[in-house]
């Protein structure tokens, strides 16, 4: 475990750091990123993640960047890994919570009564630009990938894509710090994941249409390994427009009513 966060990119007035290996992995919590972003003495947070984290990256942020200054909590959906801190988050900073119109109504329920009132920048399905200190985030469209409501966020300083569950790599904290710069060897981590928690392969190839058209230097994702350089993300984009996924791989084989008992003892994890 280290709270020594990676910087992804660093300039006079900008920079971009990621804490990869906060919770202790003894195999019951998937390993996560979490990102601060600073620019012109802005910041903000991407996907601050669980409970787990919370401790961990408020004392390893305040190393970098003054928590009561922290303009904005964004997360690219609403799973417990993103934003079950939420309440924590809300309470120590004055920062608001930039998420998706379909769980704004629903986050609350991560906080105590009345926590997020007047905390919440809901974000329409089309997206938008934020300010961010002197620059801007761009908040993409990346609906059902995997969620619902779902967001991506292209730093146009550090030519950064941050990708929410996108392009997860199933590994260490330690191994997430290793930038991935050739995919073939890497496509073994990512499949499995990919194939059950993408939506279908229509919107794969909706989203590399989109993606394509920006210039990325780095695809960031939530858990494992960052795929930099030209090639490795030409690799990406041509291996998600070919991957079959989510409910293109269900089929009423898949919603049997089932026969199978489940024995609680044997089942629960240790
Ligand atoms: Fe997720
Ligand atoms: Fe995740």
């Amino acid at each position: 475990m280290s709270a020594e966060p990676l910087e992804l990119y660093r300039d006079r007035n900008h920079a971009c750091l990621m804490f990869s290996d906060l919770v202790e992995e003894d195999g019951q919590a998937v390993q996560a990123n979490q990102f601060l972003i600073v620019d012109s003495g802005t910041g903000a947070i991407i996907d601050p993640g669980g409970n787990l984290a919370f401790n961990e990256l408020f004392m390893g942020m305040s190393r970098h960047f003054a928590p009561h200054k922290l303009s904005y909590l964004i997360a690219s959906h609403a799973d417990p890994d993103i934003i079950a801190s939420l309440d924590r988050w809300l309470t120590s900073t004055s920062a608001q919570l930039v998420i998706s119109r379909v769980w704004e109504r629903f986050v609350p329920h991560f906080t105590k009564p009345g926590k997020t009132e007047h905390r919440v920048i809901g974000v329409p399905d089309s997206g938008g630009v934020l300010p961010l200190g002197a620059n801007q985030l761009v908040l993409l469209p990346a609906h059902f990938l995997h969620s619902e409501g779902n967001f991506h966020f292209y730093d146009p300083v550090s030519r950064i894509l941050f990708t929410g569950d996108l392009g997860v790599s199933l590994t260490s904290g330690q191994e997430a710090r290793e930038p991935v710069t050739e995919l073939a060897p890497h496509i073994a981590r990512m499949e499995g994941f990919h194939r059950r928690y993408m939506v279908s392969n229509k919107i794969l190839r909706l989203w590399t249409r989109m993606a394509r058209q920006l210039d990325v230097a780095m695809i960031v994702p939530q858990h494992g390994a960052p795929i930099m350089g030209q090639r490795a993300i030409a690799d990406f984009y041509n291996w998600l427009d070919g991957l079959a996924c989510g409910i293109d791989l269900f089929d009423g084989r898949a919603y049997q009513v089932p026969a199978l008992a489940i024995d609680p003892a044997s089942a629960r994890k240790a």
